[in-house]
């Protein structure tokens, strides 16, 4: 599957964009790197030896640009909430500079589609001066990172060609879920019940994924609201918060609308200000834990005007869909890997709204795939 996957990476298959055809990849390429991540045999999640001792590393400190950065703030949410492991975590840009006193012990992570990007590699650099080891999530293998880390987990996404990042978000966040529940077992946070639950999760998500594009009328009729905005907010809680970020970023990115992420329980702190009818607010709200909080911020939001685009499943459809203008019901998946599917949903999203104001989707102006300058 591999070899088909970068065989294809040379032409668009049919595909109007090689973003349109990265993004039906993700079923495949979440597939890929399950594969090169758990033991099919047993079920368990193996990795290559670590430079630091799972059981015992006191914190990890997570750096990245742009979607990698995304990704790494849900891994974050993940490593805390599951393994219990405390994380520092910033852009690159900014992690380079801060000299943070970094707890010694901790493990470094860095993650990079290019595996060349400027700030990472500088970032990464300060990280091992501070005597980190590195763990690079990479989908270059050999790459300026994958040289200088101690060790790499790669992503098995194949070339992605478009500049805006699709299929190895998706691909960065199963191996950071695969690292989590190696550092929960080894942190003795999560029984061999609960990785058997999480893994189950994890290996239904690619037919779950599929799904996702059953709804691609509904998505390209929210991005005709989406498309005659100046400014759209993204809304989202917990690990639902940084798929906020990367939707946000992917419509500025490809569609040149300027747009926002908050973490929903923020609106009240000032940018509920911004809402009138002439900003949509584009919300993930699956159900879950945080679904009624979510809600109620919705709620807020919809009384002063503002006209939800709101992303759920079936367990929240019918409350949702009592308050938004239009509510898409993406399959319904284990919480734990509720931000891969809703991921996609807001990346088409995305990608529907870049074809309606016809901008250059693949290479959109003032942007270069890998970021090689500061
Ligand atoms: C993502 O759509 C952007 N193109 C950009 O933010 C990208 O994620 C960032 O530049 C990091 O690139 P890297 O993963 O190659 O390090």
């Amino acid at each position: 599957q591999t070899t088909a996957l970068v065989a294809g990476a040379v032409g668009k298959d049919g595909y109007r964009h090689y973003m349109e055809k990265e993004l039906h990849e993700h079923p495949l390429v979440i597939g890929q790197t399950l594969q090169r991540m758990i033991d099919p045999a047993t079920r368990k999640v193996v990795l290559p030896d670590m430079p630091v001792d799972l059981a015992t590393v006191p914190r990890a400190a997570i750096t990245a640009c742009g979607s990698a950065f995304y990704a790494g703030v849900v891994g974050r949410y993940w490593l805390e909430e599951i393994a219990r492991l405390p994380v520092d975590i910033d852009v690159a840009s900014e992690m380079r500079y801060r000299n943070p006193p970094l707890t010694p012990g901790s493990l470094g992570i860095l993650i990079s589609q290019s595996g060349e990007t400027a700030d990472t590699l500088a970032a990464m650099r300060s990280l091992k001066q501070a005597g980190l080891p590195i763990l690079s999530i990479l989908n270059a293998e050999h790459s300026s990172m994958a040289r200088e880390s101690d060790v790499v987990l790669g992503t098995v996404a194949g070339p992605e060609i478009s500049v805006a990042s699709t299929k190895a978000f998706t691909a960065q966040l199963t191996v950071l879920a695969c690292l989590t529940i190696a550092i929960a077992r080894a942190r003795g946070t999560l029984d061999a019940l609960g990785e058997e639950e999480l893994v189950t999760a994890l290996l239904d998500l690619p037919s779950k994924a599929a799904e996702v594009f059953t709804h691609g009328d509904a998505i390209r009729k929210m991005a005709t609201i989406v498309a005659e905005a100046r400014d759209v907010l993204y809304l989202g809680r917990g690990s639902g918060y940084p798929v906020a970020m990367e939707g946000a970023l992917k419509l500025k990115e490809i569609s040149y609308i300027h747009a926002e992420a908050y973490a929903a329980g923020e609106m009240k702190h000032g940018p509920i200000s911004l809402i009138d009818r002439t900003v949509p607010i584009v919300a993930t709200v699956p159900s879950g834990v945080l679904f009624d909080k979510t809600l109620s911020n919705l709620q807020e939001a919809r009384a002063r005007g503002g006209r939800l685009l709101a992303f759920t499943d079936d367990e929240g459809a019918e409350r949702v869909s009592a308050i938004a203008e239009q509510t898409i019901v993406l399959p319904k998946v284990h919480p734990f890997v509720t931000p891969l599917i809703q991921t996609i949903g807001v990346q088409i999203l995305a990608y529907e709204t870049a074809l309606l104001k016809g901008t250059d989707v693949d290479q959109p102006r003032n942007l270069a795939k890998s970021v090689t300058v500061e």
